[in-house]
């Protein structure tokens, strides 16, 4: 299509004064709604399987039943787990803040001295923003189709000594959907040993596995598990993981989990104990009862795949019909998660993100997949079609593919 052809086609599309928004990556009401028995279902019985009664204070850990949940989440013996609030991102930015502000496992406070964070990128934009709000400057390094580019990471952390931390989401990543290969996650557990692991220069990883078990199909995408590789490798206290069940049950009413070593818990709890007496144990007990084993966990999460498959699926042929074979545009096809990852020609993601808001689109700000949101090439956008209908879906991507057409026609 020319570019006059293309100017008048978006001109028509304008015309239809839409308002449609893939910005936003949260579950539908579809998917919030299968979780709606969680509401009463305790039916009076506040008892745990300690004898604990859920509805007094205590147990800062967790009840034991809903740390069970935790631990098919995060692949962490129960033990190992804290079965905590609402929000995963919380457990991530408490633990950030202990080791740039107390230490954390026998590490000294980073506070005061240069430190950096590696971030793969395009990564998540929660994770930059806390990390430098806390003052930890931030280095990218590429994701690619297996995880971080291990090359790059290892050569940091031999090389770079305040390079202190590597964030991760290990499975169905936060944009491109991509999950980690069995090789990437052995080398990840291996990295503090890349360094002396004195008090002073100590290497973390936090494994942010908030799309444990959001596959889209029967067979779910294999992860390895980072507590195996980590006792194997004996860094098990700087390896921190978390999970929540945001994106399974009530997305800002459900329950998160940390996991990591003896030392890494003992630290938390005496920390979280001048905070906090307990968690919300009621809630925990209502989702341990709702989702008691890994059978109903797995069928739960079959639910939420058939309501979100179709929307990636549309999302998929709407963006092969546009940008297929014409070399504009490349795209992650996710097998699980709630993202895809559009590269556009480099220098042109602001401007295809603003003619398709000029059609009415709403799509996530330029740059906010990267530190600082800063986007070197200008080339990323991602898409989160979860939220929106299947025909509003439908009618977005469309508009994206014509928003790049038009952009790279343009110039
Ligand atoms: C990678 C990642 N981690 C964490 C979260 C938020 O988790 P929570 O609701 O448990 O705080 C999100 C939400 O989009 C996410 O994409």
């Amino acid at each position: 299509m020319n570019l006059k052809m293309l100017e008048r086609e978006f001109e028509a599309v304008r015309a239809r004064n839409l308002s449609l928004n893939l910005t936003r990556g949260k579950p539908s009401g579809a998917q919030v709604s299968l979780s709606d028995s969680l509401d009463g279902i305790l039916e009076g019985d506040f008892i745990c399987s300690d004898g604990m009664d859920a509805r007094n204070y205590g147990g800062l850990r967790g009840i034991p039943e809903c740390r069970n949940l935790g631990s098919y989440l995060t692949d962490y013996p129960a033990e190992r787990v804290i079965a905590a609030g609402n929000s995963s991102l919380h457990l991530m930015y408490l633990v950030l803040e202990t080791i740039v502000n107390a230490g954390l496992a026998g590490s000294s406070a980073l506070r005061g001295s240069p430190c950096r964070a590696i971030c793969p990128v395009p990564g998540y934009d929660r994770h930059f923003a806390a990390t430098e709000y806390l003052g930890v400057e931030m280095i990218c390094v590429d994701l690619n189709e297996d995880g971080p580019d291990m090359d790059q990471v290892e050569d940091l952390v031999k090389e770079d000594p305040t390079t202190s931390l590597l964030w991760c989401v290990p499975k169905h990543s936060n944009p491109t959907g991509c999950t980690y290969s069995d090789d990437v996650v052995e080398r990840i557990a291996k990295l503090p040993l890349l360094r002396d692991d004195s008090p002073t220069s100590p290497f973390f990883v936090l494994w942010d596995n908030a799309y444990a078990a959001h596959d889209f199909s029967d067979k779910p995408v294999h992860l390895s598990s980072i507590h195996d590789c980590a006792v194997a490798a004996g860094t098990l206290d700087r390896i921190v993981a978390f999970a929540s069940t945001s994106k399974i049950t009530h997305a800002g009413a459900g329950v998160a989990f940390l996991a990591s070593g003896d030392r890494v818990l003992n630290d938390l709890e005496a920390r979280l104990s001048v905070m906090i007496i307990g968690f919300d144990k009621v809630n925990q007990l209502r989702h341990a009862r709702f989702l008691p084993n890994r059978e109903s966990l797995s069928e739960h999460m079959k639910k939420h795949a058939a309501i979100v498959r179709p929307l990636f699926e549309a999302t998929e042929t709407g963006l092969q019909e546009r940008l297929g074979n014409t070399e504009l545009a490349t795209w992650t096809q996710p097998d699980g998660g709630y993202f895809v990852s559009l590269d556009v020609l480099p220098g042109l993601a602001k401007e295809v993100i603003a003619l398709a808001g000029s059609a009415g689109l709403q799509l996530t700000a330029a740059g906010a997949t990267y530190p600082y949101g800063k986007d070197p090439a200008d080339a990323n956008i991602r898409i989160a079609p979860t939220f929106a209908s299947l025909e509003e879906v439908e009618a977005a991507i469309s508009i994206v593919g014509m928003s790049v057409q038009l952009a790279a026609a343009r110039r």
